[in-house]
């Protein structure tokens, strides 16, 4: 066995809820207390292994703590409980247009991305006509990012990405805006870069992307670690369990 890529390790997170209803800056100064806050958690002592050069699914309900996991394996995130172990270099795509200027033209921000990713200008600049021409954004590249459409912000910043080639990629969602060759243009992207011995960590509503890509897929629910296994048989799982809700 080799070492695995990611070790998440009894992670929990926790979120305070505020209860004042219509609170302003105002009242909090002239009611001079503090205001009670309930304790919720996000993400509830959750455990699994990523192994090394696969693609791992994170499926659940809106609002099962997918992001928040996802953001504490970017390190935007601390848990409150437990431990992460990143075994190499993580790159994340959390958010469309995360970590882009939008003032800035698509090539300066994947000088601007490229650097805080790690890359060196030189390798940015060996790369970037790879980078440009996955990212399909074409005549585009020298506009401000400001007058992108919302795919390809996540085109272009998908292909910063994964041309940086860290070692564990952590995506959420974002493929879901890509149209139907993006997608499958990312999908080839992500098996090549699997197969070099990447790891990618994936969260997506859709479960055939997750059958067609992951090689293990982990369920949370309500923050909860519900089931982690074969993507076959977790989908098959939440499928099923999803089909026994009313909405
Ligand atoms: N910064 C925050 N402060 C308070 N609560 C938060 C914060 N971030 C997330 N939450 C709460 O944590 C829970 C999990 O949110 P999260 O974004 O992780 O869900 P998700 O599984 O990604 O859902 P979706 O499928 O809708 O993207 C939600 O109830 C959300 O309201
Ligand atoms: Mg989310």
């Amino acid at each position: 066995m080799t070492e695995p890529a990611v070790i998440v390790d009894h992670v929990s997170k926790r979120f305070k809820l505020y209860k004042e209803r219509n609170q302003t800056l105002k009242s909090a100064v002239m009611r001079r207390r503090k205001s009670v806050a309930d304790e919720f958690w996000a993400v509830k002592d959750v455990s699994f292994e990523v192994p090394k050069g696969s693609t791992f699914g994170l499926i659940g309900r809106n609002g099962s703590g997918k992001s928040t996991l996802l953001k504490c394996l970017a390190r935007i995130l601390h848990p409150d409980e437990g431990s992460i172990t990143m075994n190499g270099k993580a790159a994340s795509l959390l958010e469309v247009g995360s970590g882009f200027h939008p003032e800035l033209t698509g090539r300066e921000n994947i000088y601007l991305n490229g650097s805080i990713l790690g890359l060196a200008k030189k390798d940015i600049t060996a790369r970037l006509d790879e980078i440009i021409d996955f990212s399909g954004v074409g005549q585009f590249i020298d506009q401000p990012v400001k007058n992108y459409s919302s795919g390809m912000y996540v085109r272009l910043g998908f292909s910063v990405a994964i041309h940086v080639k860290p070692d564990i990629l952590v995506v959420d969602e974002v493929l879901a805006v890509g149209d139907g060759a993006f997608k499958k243009k990312s999908r080839e992207k992500f098996r090549e870069f699997t197969n070099s011995g990447r790891t990618v960590i994936l969260v997506t509503h859709s479960l055939a992307q997750v059958r067609e890509m992951c090689d293990q897929v982990a369920w949370l629910n309500k923050g909860e670690l519900q089931a982690v296994g074969p993507a076959k048989t977790v989908t098959k799982q939440y499928q099923e369990y999803l089909d026994a809700q009313d909405g």
